[in-house]
């Protein structure tokens, strides 16, 4: 059966957060839950942008139950201060999408010094969920969708040089980071389960989409070759609306489980499907060392509950 918007239970009463919603996919998954009666916070790292994106849901969907939150997810200390200013103003949260990512720039640092894919697509979205947690966890059914790619298929962890900082290959550190969100999307619901949390972790995967991904990592890199690439390879592409298809059923199936990883139907393009999740993400070893690590590089920038159970100090 084809999965469409048309299939997504209403969602009044459910508040979402979104990051990276002022565009693309972000844009889109808010605009859908916007219609279906959801109230959305879209957490954007421009006020400018985020005012811009307000302004045209609430023209395109006629509802007004939608707020924004200034996060740069390149700052952990300022995604600490988000997620704050968040908890005062929200005492329950139903959905997390964490959808804001970066494509294969030149090398840039964080101002953690951290590599800025790894530091934007993996740890900034680790951290507020950890943060976000308690808010989550008031609400039974509540879910936490993290979005990856099709390059997950091909990422490694390069674990004695997570930051590329010896040798650095822009494409193969944005597979690194996208597989790391698999991998952290299911260590989190592994671990919400063994401590008996009743919130799920999915994963999904949009295909190729129209978006601005593809210009600004064209633009960062002057790399106009690829630029041709991508005009030969758009027939190949579908829709934004489509491509936040998959997140948007990982959020609202009844149907969808925690532990599960939703796609494209024709890998590339398609409505959504349930999909097979990148072998490397499978080892148990492998994500539970990726979880100690990353949390190491969050402690000291961002304050987590310390009676978090999820946290490997507290095992
Ligand atoms: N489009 C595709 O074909 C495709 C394929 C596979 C995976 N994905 C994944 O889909 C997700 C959404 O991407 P998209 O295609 O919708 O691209 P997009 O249109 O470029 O949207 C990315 C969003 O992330 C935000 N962002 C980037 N750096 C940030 C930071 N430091 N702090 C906060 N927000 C930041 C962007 O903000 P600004 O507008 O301010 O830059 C934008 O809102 C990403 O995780 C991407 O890896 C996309």
């Amino acid at each position: 059966m084809i999965w469409s918007i048309e299939s997504m239970p209403r969602q009044e009463g459910r508040i979402a957060f979104i990051t990276g919603a002022n565009s693309g996919l972000g844009f889109d998954t808010a605009q859908a839950l916007l219609e279906k009666g959801a109230t959305v916070i879209i957490g954007c790292r421009s006020l400018v942008k985020a005012q811009q994106a307000c302004h045209q849901l609430k023209d395109k969907t006629d509802c007004k139950n939608i707020d924004v939150l200034e996060i740069d997810l390149a700052d952990l200390e300022k995604v600490n201060k988000a997620i704050d200013l968040m908890s005062t103003k929200y005492k329950k949260l139903d959905l997390l999408i964490n959808n804001a990512g970066v494509m294969a720039p030149p090398w840039t640092a964080s101002k953690q010094g951290y590599e800025i894919q790894f530091a934007v697509n993996h740890l900034s979205h680790m951290a507020l969920t950890l943060k976000l947690l308690p808010l989550l966890e008031k609400q039974p059914g509540a879910r936490i969708v993290t979005v990856s790619s099709g390059a997950q298929y091909m990422g490694k962890i390069n674990w004695g040089d997570l930051q590329g900082k010896q040798q650095y290959d822009r494409w193969a550190s944005y597979s690194q980071s996208k597989l790391a969100n698999v991998m952290f999307a299911l260590e989190l619901n592994q671990r919400l389960m063994r401590s008996n949390i009743p919130v799920a972790s999915l994963s999904a995967h949009p295909g190729l989409a129209r978006t601005n991904l593809q210009r600004n990592s064209v633009k960062a890199n002057k790399a106009w070759q690829e630029a041709v690439a991508y005009k030969l390879m758009d027939p190949l592409f579908q829709s934004s609306r489509m491509g936040s298809l998959p997140q948007l059923l990982a959020a609202t199936n009844p149907n969808a489980k925690g532990g599960e990883q939703y796609g494209p139907r024709f890998n590339f393009r398609g409505h959504p499907k349930m999909c097979r999740i990148a072998p490397f993400a499978l080892d148990q070893e492998g994500r539970e060392h990726l979880w100690e690590v990353s949390e190491r590089l969050i402690e000291g920038f961002v304050d987590i509950n310390k009676g978090n159970a999820l946290l490997c100090r507290n095992e």
